[in-house]
């Protein structure tokens, strides 16, 4: 304990002696979480880090989460230094979407307006025309819709299925997943759901369809936190990593969370609601990056101009 009060204070000296800042996602552990806070920092969804980032004043970005959420603040801030304090912290929408074989998918469809998630590579990201996070997917891919434009999306293919169903829109989808919400099921949540028929259940949409069609709100982290603080219910069954619990029991610590069944339990199931890569954050990580200057983000300028056409088109839509 006091090994970690000693590590929390040396990093809070760095932070201010290098002035740099913590932006963390809601899944890394909530000492992280706490520590982003308390140093003027951020806790966030990938889409809210990504703007902090780029409009946040200080030169260092230190950031807590998977190696794409490090690459777009360095997309966006490519004057910045941004460090991680694991690079090899990747996610598995980004492994199964290489970006050789996404050209290709590409090239096939050239008829196609190209829309990827944020959970991808840099070299993906170029050659998009808009990239999405989960909390504005539905809204740009209804604006395209909108416009008679067809579209090509990568690499989530329960997200894409859920955006094809919302909006109509006319959709070639990709077929990645996310390792953790894949392992939601649908039978089971039905079961727990009897169980506590007045719990409200929350879904993000990474998870299979049988999972979001017994959805109360399908959205991303910072709408299922929104929907626990502002929602009525006393009860909430959470289909996500389960990290998301520590901000959820802050903002609103009268309330039950109940994390939603998974295939196996935490003993057999390494990925079972929660990421093996954002759990390799920690606050050893993160000062020994801070003190080495390693887990520095790079991108080659090219391909780091061209993928910033597409995340500054969805800040500018969502501003
Ligand atoms: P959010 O954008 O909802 O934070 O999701 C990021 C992510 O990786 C979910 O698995
Ligand atoms: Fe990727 Fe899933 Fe981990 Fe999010 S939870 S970073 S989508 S593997």
């Amino acid at each position: 304990k006091e090994e970690k009060s000693q590590t929390i204070q040396a990093i809070k000296s760095e932070l201010q002696k290098q002035n740099a800042v913590l932006v963390a996602h809601y899944y890394v552990d909530g000492d992280i979480q706490d520590l982003a806070w308390e140093t003027g920092g951020m806790v966030a969804d990938s889409l809210e880090m990504a703007r902090f980032g780029k409009n946040h004043p200080a030169q260092k970005l230190i950031v807590a989460g998977v190696k794409f959420m490090g690459e777009s603040a360095k997309i966006l801030s490519p004057e910045k230094t941004v460090l991680m304090p694991d690079l090899d912290a990747t996610c598995s929408l980004d492994l199964g979407c290489p970006s050789d074989d996404f050209e290709k998918f590409c090239d096939a469809h050239p008829d196609r307006e190209v829309v990827v998630y944020a959970n991808t590579s840099a070299a993906v990201k170029a050659r998009a025309d808009w990239m999405v996070t989960s909390s504005c997917a539905l809204a740009i891919a209804h604006h395209l819709h909108q416009q008679g434009k067809k579209i090509l999306w990568a690499p989530d293919r329960h997200l894409g299925r859920y955006i094809q169903d919302q909006t109509g829109a006319d959709m070639l989808l990709w077929e990645g997943h996310c390792i953790v919400h894949d392992e939601f099921k649908a039978i089971e949540l039905e079961t727990l759901k009897k169980k506590h028929p007045e719990a409200l259940i929350l879904v993000h949409p990474e998870s299979p369809e049988h999972v979001v069609e017994l959805a109360d709100v399908v959205g991303s982290t910072s709408a299922m936190i929104k929907a626990v603080v502002e929602g009525t219910a006393q009860e909430y069954i959470v289909a996500t990593d389960k990290g998301i619990l520590h901000r959820m029991r802050q903002l609103a610590p009268g309330k039950t969370l109940i994390e939603a069944p998974t295939a196996g339990n935490s003993a057999t199931c390494k990925s079972c609601a929660h990421c093996p890569w954002m759990a390799m954050n920690g606050l050893k990580g993160i000062l020994h990056c801070l003190t080495h200057q390693s887990g520095e983000i790079l991108i080659d300028s090219s391909i780091s101009q061209d993928a910033s056409r597409c995340i500054e088109r969805m800040l500018k839509f969502t501003a």
